[in-house]
């Protein structure tokens, strides 16, 4: 596996930084997942603007245009697609305010930021979980206020997933102040009520998804209903399906929540609508 570093391509194992890299000590940093089907970048640019987002989010130079990024990208994806294989991939971007003497204020004058990038085979949903559809929870969002920044200090995210993993579940469904759906802890959540999809807004209190935006522009180009609105704790528990959404799972149905059965505890009509239509997209995207 070959991964990026600070300006070289070279093999997992010899990739070193330092113990005082402000992303080790403090989680001072963003990221980026960008999926690859057949070896072109989905969504490229808007995960490139989202980057963006997250870098002003926390006063982070850009270490890198626009053209730079593509270039880097680019042989990652083909260093790291030999042979024919590994055609799909998922790139995981990292960069970090650098290495500094511990001290929460930033370095003054700034230090190089730390930028790392790997790819690893990207395995979509097989085909046993779109038909049985997975598991949820639902939890309180207990995170921070700027859940829009794609920050990589995860820690909430992280304990919330594992309380799913706990519960024997797949994901954990957050809700803020009892009262409001959020996203879930490494994913966008729809709600589907009388054939209407309900998505919460894009707000500091959830990260604007790219798959989420894909979603609603097929929603909007294929006549489905749908709604951007607050989307309240009783219509995620009185659901008739759940959706959940990311780069790395595309678009699953949630089938149990909380132990009980999602509607009639099967993929719905909604799900059948618009998982073809993300795959056909997808394929239309690719052959451009
Ligand atoms: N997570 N919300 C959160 C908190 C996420 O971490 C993610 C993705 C999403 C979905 O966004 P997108 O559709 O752009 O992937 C929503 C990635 C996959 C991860 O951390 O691995």
């Amino acid at each position: 596996m070959t991964i990026y570093l600070n300006g070289a391509f070279m093999p997992i194992e010899e990739a070193r930084i330092s113990v005082l890299d402000r992303g080790f000590i403090f989680g001072d940093g963003v990221y980026e997942v960008i999926p690859v089907y057949s070896r072109r970048p989905f969504r490229l640019a808007e995960h490139l603007q989202r980057l963006q987002h997250s870098l002003d989010g926390i006063k982070l130079k850009n270490p890198h245009s626009e053209r730079e990024w593509t270039a880097i990208l680019s042989e990652l994806i083909e260093r790291n697609a030999q042979d024919g294989r590994n055609q799909d991939q998922y790139l995981y971007l990292h960069i970090t305010r650098g290495v500094a003497k511990r001290d929460h204020a930033f370095p003054n004058p700034p230090v190089p930021p730390t930028v790392f990038l790997l790819s690893n085979p990207l395995t979509t949903p097989p085909a046993e979980l779109l038909q049985s559809g997975i598991a949820c929870i639902t939890v309180a969002d207990n995170r921070w206020l700027r859940c829009d920044i794609k920050a990589i200090a995860l820690l909430p995210n992280v304990l919330l997933r594992q309380a799913a993993v706990e519960a024997g579940c797949a994901e954990a469904i957050l809700i803020r102040d009892d009262a409001f759906l959020t996203e879930g802890a490494a994913s966008n959540i729809f709600v589907v009520k009388n054939g209407k999809l309900l998505a919460p807004p894009k707000d500091n209190l959830m990260l604007p998804g790219i798959t989420y935006d894909v979603i609603l522009e097929l929603a909007a180009a294929n006549g489905i209903p749908y709604e951007v609105r607050r989307v309240t704790k009783a219509e995620v528990l009185g659901a008739d399906e759940l959706l959940l959404t990311s780069s790395t799972k595309e678009v699953l149905p949630i089938t149990q929540l909380d132990g009980k059965p999602v509607g009639n505890g099967k993929p719905g009509a909604m799900f059948a609508k618009l998982h073809p239509l993300y795959q056909t997209f997808k394929r239309e995207v690719m052959r451009k």
